[in-house]
């Protein structure tokens, strides 16, 4: 079925419509296969760097947070959790690919009971297996996660600049991020380049490194302290 063409402040709205019955995974992705957005709606949400991909909100209420991701070549993602999201992408321009991971055990897992957020982090080995790389392109089919599929990597294919759609329900300030290298994982705070249109983060800041990873980590220890 072809999509039709709605302006970002219709799709939004349509979005919050839904909140009237529970937010599962099919729903909602029906809802955004039924629909692709209007780019000129999209560009005041737009923002390219050279430094670091840029995390740019668009809406968001208790239930629902959407924003617009600007991918140069050669940026990624971090290996990251969802913290237990349901989360739909769609790639609006250029093409990206999604790295799931399946999380296998760690030396903290007990950091897995705690209430209000999938895990504490803090591990000090851990093991991921890699599994299948989803590849998304413009036009093609919306990608989600969910919470058995929760761990990824999203990494920019090709040399062409990259917009993607990101729907999470519910919002998050943070997540884990792992580093295969080290064996480790940590909480990471997540921030926004713009907000509502409006560039919101530092660039001073944001320089140490592409999108979340710029913004100072929360050590597991302080999480635990609830600092
Ligand atoms: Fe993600």
């Amino acid at each position: 079925m072809a999509r039709r063409e709605v302006g970002a402040d219709e799709f939004v709205a349509g979005l919050a419509s839904l909140e009237g019955s529970p937010v599962t995974r099919d729903r909602v992705l029906d809802y955004c296969s039924e629909r692709h957005l209007d780019p000129h709606s999209l560009e005041r949400y737009l923002h390219f760097r050279p430094d670091m991909y840029t995390r740019n909100l668009i809406w968001a209420d208790p239930i629902f947070e959407v924003m617009a991701l600007c991918w140069m070549p050669g940026q990624r993602t971090v290996i990251h959790s969802h913290n237990g999201q349901l989360g739909w992408m769609s790639v609006e321009r250029g093409a990206l690919a999604v790295i799931n991971y399946k999380w296998l055990g760690c030396n903290a897992a007990d950091n897995q009971n705690v209430s209000g957020m999938d895990c504490l982090a803090g591990a000090t080995e851990l093991d991921l297996e890699r599994r299948e790389v989803v590849e998304c392109a413009a036009g093609g089919p919306i990608a989600t996660v969910d919470k058995l599929q929760t761990i990824h990597q999203v990494v920019l294919q090709g040399k062409e600049p990259a917009v993607s759609i990101h729907i999470y329900s519910r919002p998050i300030e943070s997540c884990v991020a792992y580093d295969l290298k080290q064996r480790t994982c940590w909480r990471r705070t997540l921030s926004f380049y713009s907000r509502y249109g409006e560039v919101v983060l530092d660039p001073a800041v944001a320089a140490g490194g592409p999108g979340p990873a710029s913004v100072p980590l929360i050590p597991a220890e302080r999480l635990r302290r609830g600092q």
